[in-house]
């Protein structure tokens, strides 16, 4: 199925315009910028994008990027636009993603907009010099309020494109971390709002507890009775057992857990070292709070005497997360190969990182989009203005908010900005449908009242 759609906004003649399969097509492809290690980028292409360029200034996270996603990560400093701007240009991406540096908005670092808020303006310059049918860009929620953002807003706006921006929390996106973070998504010619509802509602109704990494890590246990009371008793069935003497013994109630017991995390909570006076100890049944630099520092005396009034265990004999472990909470697969970086480095390459679940929900959304295999919503509150503006009774409110909807399944999902792009796409794809005039006409009417509770919306009237 074939809809043909008009980039009005950016000036090109029907005869120019997009011809987009809907269900199927090649994959899209997408160019990543400040790409880190690759969170974002195995994300996507697990969505099902091909990745085909990715550029990081750190040689480190490059190598990473390379041999864990495949050797498309260049090293180059994003600040020179002036030269990789028509690199990527000829690359004709139809989507760039990326997280611009963020410490200069982070509430763990200073709040001073600075040197590295102006990437946000630069992942801007690149859209816009690009005009990639898509962009995808990601932030620390704090970046919602900055001039950066401000600034960037109004190109990507002025370059054509429509933008859904919304807070999402990584542990309703496959992540066992409670990680807010701004996104954007952008695509040109759409109306502000165009994907909101689709994103909203890919979200798990619960959270990920932890218990969904750890449980696998650490799999079931059994008790063998040590031999010495500073020996452990508690085993994983995945390594192997201790060398077995008179070990069949139940687990006395007295048994106090062991730091080495496999079941360790499990008993006695985990430590993940707080900011300011946040909480620092959580059980697997709960998320994990933001993954950040310091996240597997053992709890400090400080802490230690103060502890936070909520921690489920005491923070002293908490189990103290290992890299393997932050890494696995940033939603990395186990088999990632770290290896030749320095361990503070690997530790703020995880930390910046964009879950990959959380990257491959988003990136679904936006292919089931291009595809048409999604719409944009009709709000209740659509009905509720037909019933008291236009008195409209309710089956005939039923049936224009029906109308709506196969208009967007007619439109392939796109929601226009332009109404004689959308009029355009409507009457071709009403041809390639060969619907009745009647069924024409009512669908006409009803996008026609949809749009007019949207200026009312709009208008604040
Ligand atoms: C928030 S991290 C991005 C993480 C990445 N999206 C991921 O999922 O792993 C920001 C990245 O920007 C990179 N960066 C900062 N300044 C840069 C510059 N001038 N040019 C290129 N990359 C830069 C940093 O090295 C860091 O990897």
């Amino acid at each position: 199925m074939l809809l043909e759609t008009v980039g009005l906004d950016l000036g090109s003649s029907p005869t120019e315009q997009a011809k987009l399969e809907i269900g199927k097509g090649p994959p899209l492809r997408v160019v990543e910028l400040y790409a880190g290690a690759g969170g974002m980028s195995l994300g996507l292409q697990r969505a099902g994008f091909e990745v085909v360029r990715a550029y990081d200034h750190m040689q480190s996270a490059v190598d990473i990027y390379n041999r864990n996603v495949g050797y498309h990560a260049v090293v180059a400093d994003l600040g020179n636009v002036a030269s990789i701007a028509p690199e990527i240009a000829k690359l004709k991406p139809d989507m760039i993603a990326g997280g611009p540096p963020c410490q200069d908005f982070s509430p763990a670092g200073a709040r001073i907009e600075g040197e590295r808020a102006n990437h946000t303006r630069t992942f801007a310059l690149y859209v816009c010099s690009t005009a990639p049918e898509w962009f995808m860009m990601e932030n620390v929620q704090r970046a919602r309020n900055s001039a950066a953002w401000a600034d960037a807003r109004d190109m990507l706006k002025n370059a054509g494109y429509g933008l859904t921006q919304l807070v999402v929390n990584a542990a309703l996106y496959g992540v066992p971390q409670k990680r807010k973070r701004l996104i954007v998504v952008g695509r040109l010619g759409e109306r502000d709002g165009f994907l909101l509802a689709s994103i909203q509602q890919a979200a798990t109704p619960e959270p990920m507890p932890l218990r969904a990494v750890f449980g696998n890590l650490f799999g079931d246990h059994v008790y063998s009775h040590p031999r010495a009371l500073d020996r452990r008793g508690v085993w994983s069935v995945d390594e192997p057992s201790p060398t077995i003497r008179n070990a069949r013994r139940p687990q006395p109630a007295t048994y106090a857990p062991h730091r080495n017991d496999s079941n360790y995390s499990e008993v006695s909570g985990l430590y993940f070292r707080p900011f300011h006076d946040a909480r620092g100890v959580y059980t697997l049944d709960e998320p994990a709070p933001s993954i950040v630099r310091t996240s597997r520092e053992r709890p400090r005396s400080s802490y230690i005497d103060n502890p936070h009034p909520d921690d489920p265990t005491p923070a002293a004999t908490a189990y103290i997360l290992t890299q393997n472990d932050t890494s696995r909470i940033q939603g990395f697969p186990a088999d990632w190969d770290w290896s030749g970086c320095l361990s503070r480095d690997v530790d703020q390459m995880i930390a910046n990182a964009v879950p990959a679940p959380m990257a491959a929900m988003l990136g679904k959304e936006i292919l089931r989009r291009e595809r048409g295999e999604s719409q944009p919503d009709v709000p209740g509150n659509f009905g509720q203005w037909l019933t008291k503006e236009k008195r409209m009774p309710s089956q005939m409110v039923a049936n224009a908010k029906w109308r709506v909807k196969r208009a967007r399944q007619l439109l392939g999902g796109r929601d226009l900005r332009c109404l004689g792009a959308e009029a355009y796409a409507l009457e071709t794809a009403f041809e390639r449908e060969g619907l009745a005039k009647a069924k024409r006409s009512e669908i006409r009417r009803a996008l026609r009242q949809f749009r007019e509770w949207q200026e009312h919306l709009q208008a604040g009237i």
